[in-house]
């Protein structure tokens, strides 16, 4: 199959490229680096040096590439590191969510590719009411914090686009936090540093219900709704949605640090906002069953339990 990976470089495209090519597939990786179209091409990829916000750069690539699926993985999360910040920090990303899918999916069209697979995500977009652990059928957030809103509002963008697309079959993969090697959550990343200094506190009663997904599940149920041709919605997590009150003090003890400390939330609500709060205490997790039955996907990590302790590094 021949497709075209916007993204390649990514957290993601590190580990779906690989994956495809091994598989026997034609990929072509977009990146704005000549460098890191270099690394594409010397891992067996061919690569098209392109700005997903270039519309007409991005209609040649894909034309060019002439793949049968496009897949979506751009954002802008390299550089996020201000929690109370969140909304100035998700402005590029919430670009590539919006501008950036209506150029692949114009792409998509006019190189007459039949699919385009694209990155969402599962957690706190959810509703904070009703079950603990939410399906591809429940609602999301009607009333989302503040500083979430223009976020939620691009990543709704982004799956009623792809999903509406004419001429195109769509699937929008809602992934969980992604952890393991190459993110901020894996070995070296920044998180688990902030984390092993004890600047990660559990603020509330740390209530708020996520749901992981280790980099190289993400890369396999990637591929498998590829080849699938699935269309639709689909919740890419583990198979155990957690409390942030049980995952950060075993994550935490997994990489040999100090149990995270406790801040009650009157007294956390400034370091971390009203948004931050949400996510520590009523964020809810995601189901997979519809993944697992309809991708023929099981993953590897099916517990953060054993992710935490043997998948954070290579
Ligand atoms: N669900 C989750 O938990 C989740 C989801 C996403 C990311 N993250 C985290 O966020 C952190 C950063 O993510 P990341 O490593 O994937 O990096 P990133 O900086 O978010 O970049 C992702 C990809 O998008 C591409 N890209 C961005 N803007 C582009 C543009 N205008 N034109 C063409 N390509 C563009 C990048 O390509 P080039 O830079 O090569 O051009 C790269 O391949 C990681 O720690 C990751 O784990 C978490």
């Amino acid at each position: 199959m021949r497709m075209f990976i916007a993204g390649a470089t990514g957290a993601v495209g590190r580990r779906l490229v690989p994956l495809a090519l091994r598989a026997g597939h034609r990929v072509t990786g977009m990146t704005r680096s000549e460098d890191k179209a270099g690394e594409l091409r010397a891992a067996g990829a061919e690569a098209a040096v392109a700005d997903a916000l270039d519309r007409a750069a991005v209609v040649t690539a894909v034309a060019k590439a002439a793949p049968e699926v496009v897949v979506h993985q751009l954002t802008a999360l390299s550089l996020f590191s201000n929690m109370r910040r969140f909304d100035r920090e998700f402005e590029a990303t919430n670009l590539r969510r919006t501008q950036g899918t209506t150029n692949l999916v114009a792409a998509a069209q006019a190189s007459g590719a039949r699919r385009l697979v694209a990155q969402s995500f599962a957690g706190w977009p959810y509703a904070r009411t009703g079950g603990l652990v939410k399906t591809e059928d429940d609602e999301l957030d009607p009333d989302p914090a503040v500083k979430f809103r223009g976020t939620l509002e691009a990543i709704c963008y982004l799956e009623h686009t792809v999903l509406t697309a004419e001429g195109i079959e769509g699937a929008v993969l809602r992934y969980g936090w992604f952890y393991g090697p190459g993110t901020s959550l894996g070995a070296g990343g920044k998180y688990l540093e902030v984390i092993r200094r004890r600047q990660f506190p559990i603020i509330g009663d740390g209530t708020g219900v996520w749901s992981f997904i280790h980099i190289d599940d993400v890369a396999s149920a990637t591929l498998a709704a590829i080849e699938r041709g699935v269309a639709g919605v689909y919740n890419i997590v583990d198979d155990e949605p957690a409390p942030v009150a049980e995952w950060l003090p075993f994550l935490a003890s997994a990489i040999g640090a100090a149990p995270p400390r406790h801040i009650p939330a009157w007294l956390g609500r400034p370091l971390i906002g009203e948004h931050g709060l949400m996510l520590m205490n009523e964020a809810r997790g995601a189901s997979n069953s519809k993944a697992k039955r309809e991708l023929g996907w099981q993953p590897r990590y099916a517990s953060w339990h054993e992710g935490f302790r043997t998948g954070l590094g290579d």
